[in-house]
């Protein structure tokens, strides 16, 4: 008997068809977020259950004696929505898709940097509204980032590749703050050095550059205290999660000309965010773009697939993250 899969979100159709081919599929076809009931009712009924960024799995949705499901392959890296103390405790694997998005998500971060320093937005929009009075040697002057520091908070895949494209393409210095120490062979990669505390970086870095994970353990990482280290022509671009910045604090900075700009593709509270943001001509605002290519959302839902084909063939799930 095949294996009953819940999909929470329309996934790409040619991996859609692939589970179809494997599983009892039950796909949602109106593509709308599951309510608290309708993940926990997912839980119960099927042998697995494939959420995503979108969805919240806290402890309450494992609250229940009925569970059925034996494994969560999530779609995306970050799992910072699923409780996975809970989903242990539930006797449920937990697995994401690393890698595949490693390339996109860097170039969306290259995107907002070179979006905000460049003023790309404020100039799209002057063109679009019919305000562009002409070339003159004083419009739109921007920053130009080649040749300066980036600092990058948190040196992993994703935090590497944008080292990479920054450093070899845009000769960039490339400083990292890492809570665990990064080996000397992956420093010297990108000739990046490794800052001894946060404070280091921000003081050092022309742009800073987020690719931490999310969660209670970088909640407001960056809060009134960090911004206030970073200097006043910086910029801070975030990829990562949006609670890793403190919303308030960062319009603020944004406000009074603390930083520079900033670039965000992700928000605290997405897709709702703070309104303020959008009157800041110095803050370019993307609806979590990063992995949004054709090649990487297919490729990360066959890496999802992999998990589950390795999981109900009693193999370790590549993945596995709980
Ligand atoms: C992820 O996979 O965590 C990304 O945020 C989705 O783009």
């Amino acid at each position: 008997m095949k294996a009953t899969v819940v999909l929470t979100r329309q996934w790409p159709a040619e991996v859609e068809q692939y589970l179809e081919q494997h599983y009892d599929l039950r796909r949602n076809v109106s593509d709308e977020p599951f309510t608290a009931q309708q993940m926990q009712a997912a839980l119960c009924e099927a042998d697995a259950v494939l959420p995503t960024v979108t969805d919240t799995l806290d402890a309450s949705v494992f609250d229940t004696k009925n569970i059925r499901a034996k494994i969560i392959a999530n779609y995306g890296v970050g799992f910072s929505h699923i409780d996975t103390a809970a989903a242990i405790a539930a006797g449920i694997v937990v697995s994401n898709t690393p890698d595949v998005l490693s390339e996109c998500t860097a170039d969306i971060a290259m995107t907002l940097m070179l979006m905000v320093s460049r003023r790309a937005g404020e100039g799209e929009r002057e063109v679009r509204e019919g305000r562009w009075a002409g070339w003159r040697p004083t419009h739109l002057v921007g920053q130009k980032v080649s040749g300066k520091t980036l600092g990058i908070i948190g040196y992993g895949r994703i935090g590497q590749v944008m080292a990479k494209r920054a450093h070899h393409g845009f000769g960039m210095s490339i400083k990292v703050f890492n809570r665990s120490a990064v080996s000397a062979d992956i420093l010297a990669q990108n000739n990046a050095e490794q800052c001894s505390s946060l404070s280091e970086l921000l003081q050092l870095s022309d742009v800073v550059s987020l690719h931490c994970p999310g969660g209670d353990d970088n909640r407001h990482l960056i809060n009134a205290n960090a911004l206030s280290q970073m200097k006043q022509s910086a910029y801070l671009i975030n990829t990562a999660r949006g609670e890793v910045v403190h919303d308030d604090a960062l319009i603020e900075a944004l406000t009074s000309g603390q930083i520079a700009g900033a670039g965000l593709d992700v928000f605290e509270g997405e897709p709702t965010l703070d309104k303020r943001y959008c009157a800041l001509d110095n803050a370019v605002l993307l609806p979590h773009l990063g992995s949004a290519t054709k090649e990487t959302r297919v490729e990360m839902g066959m890496r999802a697939c992999q998990n589950l084909e390795a999981f109900f063939a009693g193999r370790e799930p590549g993945d596995r993250v709980a």
